[in-house]
């Protein structure tokens, strides 16, 4: 079957989701969701959106933050363009329903490393109010069409035509193959988004969900795009340690809210890392201070005392949290909470403006699968939520403006050959296992050249591997996500290998200084 629509957007989390509610009516829209909604990381955000509202705040001093935290790779001007767009984000997400607390008393949240309480929020429940609100609304536009177990494969590009190229010599985007209900089925658009989120996955232990696998960043890959600073990927410093429940995050605003990590010998050893910063210094500072403590001590889990908060501000402020901890039978006001670091966030992606605009003509690129440089070499808090919502918004703004109507040339349907089904599940299941733990053991908080050649070199072994397993077997999702997965933790070892200095969230002890000028890492395929 052949689709054709004005903008395809592939993701439905809030970069995705912004951007098909702010085209306009006239425009026709796909929206694809590989899991039903609410999906994507987007749904399972707790802290919130930091934007500078707060009386006492301004857009220099979030600046100010986010630089502070960039490890100097931190795109000023890119910062400044999502920054300011921050208010009208939040007063637009207010007119979608979804009004956020801290916006009109000055009392946001806080989190590490910044220096106001701008972080707005809807209890510790932020990205399901969210998720939750915006899927709903897009259900109630008739120019919107969103199709769940829809899985986006592969871009379709080809050669431009009239409409002029980019820096892929020759080619457009032209939409994407998508695997829905067994079959593969062409979808043609004028303008295709992606906007598929983050990749967490590739590590074994992860606060994302089990979709995470960094399809977007992959299939742009594949298509010849850049991609910039992979090797930076956030390990956030708490996530539970439980064994019945190994990836749910414990919000850093409990920090902000006075909760205290102590090693298992019940020492605040913040102290020792960061006296100044305390609990609050950026990510990869606590991050790297609980993994440095862990292997001190041989302990496999530090502990986030917020005994202090009391169970009336944690059931009232935290539902999230005390409700997920308690039914696993911590209470945390009256014990501390087992928490280990994990992988969170993928910072670089493909390099992309504010709008989405990639070097690749009819594609966009927005949220988390993309790198605008607003991070630099690490995410402060809660401006990720930021940075989506201000691109969905850009992309439309600028779709929009240009207008987008759908190839009217006719597209190949996917050719099967003599592929057949996978009848061994097993491999599958293996590689899937020995990717993540090679990425967890190798090429996770501290890094050394040995550990990353030795992931590099397993990883083009399993990769060829995969590689042989798609052309010869019918697609299905757990094939597909295990070569985006496997693509995914190559790109990010190859950043990681030719990066040679510690910086931000690259922490490698055989080149432990920066070295300067800061400089980003842009592979390609
Ligand atoms: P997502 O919200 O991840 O959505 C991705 C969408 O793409 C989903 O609909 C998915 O189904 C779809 N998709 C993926 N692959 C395909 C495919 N092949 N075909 C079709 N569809 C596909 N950031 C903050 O700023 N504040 C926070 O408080 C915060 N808390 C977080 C808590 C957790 C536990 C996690 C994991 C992340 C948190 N983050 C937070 C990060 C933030 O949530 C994400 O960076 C952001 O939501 C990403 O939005 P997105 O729209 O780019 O992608
Ligand atoms: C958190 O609530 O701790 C996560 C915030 C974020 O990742 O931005």
């Amino acid at each position: 079957m052949t689709r054709r629509c004005d903008v395809l957007v592939i993701g439905a989390g809030l970069a995705g989701m912004a951007c098909a509610l702010e085209l306009p009516s006239r425009m026709s829209v796909i929206l694809l969701s590989k899991v039903r909604l609410p999906a994507g990381s987007t749904c399972l955000a707790q802290g919130g959106l930091a934007a500078p509202v707060a009386p006492d705040d301004s857009i220099d001093l979030h600046i100010a933050d986010t630089v502070a935290a960039g490890g100097d790779l931190v795109d000023r001007a890119v910062a400044r363009r999502i920054i300011s767009s921050g208010p009208a984000l939040v007063e637009k997400l207010r007119s979608w329903g979804v009004p956020l607390e801290g916006t009109d008393n000055g009392l946001g949240g806080m989190e590490g490393g910044h220096s106001r309480r701008r972080v707005l929020h809807h209890t510790d429940r932020t990205g399901r109010w969210i998720s939750e609100n915006l899927a709903g609304l897009c259900r109630t536009r008739p120019n919107i069409e969103i199709m769940e177990g829809a899985f986006a494969i592969n871009l379709i590009t080809g050669p431009p035509g009239a409409e002029g190229s980019g820096d892929i010599p020759g080619h457009r985007c032209l939409g994407a193959y998508v695997l829905m209900g067994g079959e593969v089925h062409t979808f043609l658009s004028g303008e295709t988004v992606i906007a598929t989120g983050g990749a967490g996955k590739v590590y074994r232990y992860t606060s994302n969900d089990d979709w995470a696998t960094g399809d977007g960043i992959a299939m742009a890959w594949r298509a010849g795009l850049p991609v910039r600073n992979m090797e930076f990927f956030q390990f956030h410093p708490t996530c539970l340690f439980h064994p019945e429940r190994r990836n749910f995050l414990v919000t850093e605003a409990l920090r902000g809210e006075g909760a205290v990590l102590l090693n298992l010998r019940g020492e605040r050893f913040m102290e020792r890392y960061d006296p100044a910063q305390m609990e609050l210094a950026p990510r990869d500072v606590v991050a790297r201070a609980i993994d440095s403590e862990m292997k001190r001590l041989g302990d496999d889990h530090v502990l986030l005392d917020a005994r202090s908060l009391g169970r009336k501000r944690l059931e009232e402020r935290f539902p999230e949290v005390t409700e997920n901890v308690s039914a696993l039978g911590i209470l945390p006001w009256e014990e501390p909470i087992p928490v280990v670091p994990a992988a969170h966030y993928c910072v670089g992606g493909v390099v992309a403006g504010v709008d989405g605009e990639t070097g690749m003509p009819g594609l966009r690129v927005i949220g988390e699968a993309s790198s605008t440089g607003l991070h630099g070499a690490n995410r402060l808090g809660s401006n990720s939520l930021l940075e989506a919502g201000v691109m969905g918004m850009e992309a439309a703004r600028v779709i929009a403006e240009k207008g987008a109507e759908p190839p009217t040339r006719t597209v190949g349907d996917w050719y099967f050959g003599r592929a057949t089904p996978l009848e061994e599940s097993v491999l599958i299941d293996h590689a899937w296992a020995a990717i993540r733990s090679t990425m967890w053991d190798y090429v996770g908080i501290i890094r050394t050249d040995r550990r990353l050649r030795r992931a590099l070199r397993i990883l083009e072994v399993i990769d060829a591997e995969i590689d042989e397993d798609y052309w010869r077997l019918i697609p299905d999702v757990e094939l597909l996500e295990l070569r985006n997965l496997s693509t995914t933790a190559r790109i990010i070892v190859l950043s990681a290998l030719s990066r040679r200095e510690s910086r931000g969230l690259h922490y490698n002890l055989d080149c432990r200084e920066p070295v300067n000028p800061p400089r980003d890492t842009i592979i390609r395929n």
